[in-house]
């Protein structure tokens, strides 16, 4: 954070957030552009990803009136127009296609750029902010993403390292958690039990913030309160601790021999691994099991009466 401080101080200066999945670029950006000069402009994100490859263009340059067949009658602003003395936010920009990049460069360098089907030149002043979770470097290597686009979009670079990385953050993560979803939920939750504690710092954390954020939130939802037990969260099974307990069963997939595999029963197992686990987690409260497995009561009925009861079938 206090290299977030210092880097927001420039008005304009590229920042590219990289990060796994759910470590909080997007927080980042937010936290950028309220600490930046900028804080008075708009904060613009684009989610580069989720604009189809043609449209990227358009939405970020705009275009004149009659640029292409389908424009809008009176031409349209682009996202770096309303950008203007703000924070333009890329986000997965790995995803923008070769063109738009070759575009964002020079609006880069010089701060200029052309609306589509004009031939006037725009300058705009904005900080361009980008992110991604992938590997840029390996999208270079294949052609994907320019070099010295790359290289403009990170003169400062932020890496934000996984939850795994930073395992003193868990408990005050969670705890900011407890209290919010508590307060939304109107439950009691004061603290999280040292059982518990213990299995959210021994957790793998694949999804980092954001699974963490929806395991408690999940907790807080079913769990009673005021500790958050490991029953609440769910994870003691798949906690280091509590793997070798005696009578557990912890799933595990077969390797995919040359022979192959039979898929159906692969999930049929898995299946009936978690609905048994989650019945017994909620004590037998059928409802309550169906929401943790996130299926609606009657698929969940349907469900359980497809499997058979005992446990610890070729899989597990
Ligand atoms: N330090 C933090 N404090 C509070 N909440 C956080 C923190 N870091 C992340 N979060 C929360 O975790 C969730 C995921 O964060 P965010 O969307 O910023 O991740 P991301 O890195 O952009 O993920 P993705 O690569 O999947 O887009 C959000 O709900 C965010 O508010
Ligand atoms: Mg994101």
């Amino acid at each position: 954070m206090e290299f977030i401080e210092t880097v927001a101080k420039s008005p304009d200066t590229p920042i590219l957030i990289l990060g796994e999945t759910g470590t909080g670029k997007e927080l980042i950006a937010g936290a950028l552009h309220a600490r930046s000069p900028n804080f008075n402009g708009p904060l613009i994100t684009v989610n580069c990803a989720a604009i189809p490859k043609e449209l990227i263009e358009s939405e970020l340059f705009g275009y004149e009136k009659g640029a292409f067949s389908g424009a809008n009658i009176s031409g349209k602003k682009g996202l770096i127009e309303e950008a203007k003395h703000g924070t333009l936010f890329l986000d997965e920009v790995g995803d923008l296609s070769l063109d738009a990049q070759a575009k964002l460069l020079r609006f880069l360098e010089y701060g200029e750029f052309y609306r589509i089907g004009s031939t006037k030149k725009l300058k705009i002043k904005t900080r361009v902010v980008s992110a991604t979770n992938k590997d840029l470097k390996k999208l270079i290597d294949n052609g994907l993403l320019r070099k010295d686009l790359y290289f403009r979009l990170g003169v400062i670079k932020v890496q934000i390292p996984s939850l795994k990385e930073r395992r003193t953050d868990i408990i005050p993560l969670a705890k900011h958690f407890l209290y919010e979803f508590s307060k939304k939920f109107d439950k009691t939750f004061t603290s999280i039990d040292s059982e518990a504690e213990t299995a959210l710092k021994g957790y793998n954390w694949a999804g980092n913030v954001r699974e963490l954020k929806n395991l408690v939130e999940r907790g807080v939802l079913t769990g009673k309160g005021p500790e958050l037990t490991p029953r609440d969260l769910g994870i003691d099974r798949v906690n280091a601790g509590e793997i070798n307990k005696p009578g557990r069963n912890i799933p595990c997939f077969p390797a995919l021999a040359p022979a192959g595999i039979d898929l159906s029963s692969v999930q049929e197992s898995l299946e009936k691994f978690y609905i048994e686990e989650a019945l017994e987690m909620t004590g037998d409260n059928e409802t309550k099991a169906a929401k943790l497995l996130n299926i609606n009561y009657h698929t969940f009925r349907y469900r359980r009466s497809q499997i058979t009861t005992t446990r610890g079938g070729g899989l597990f």
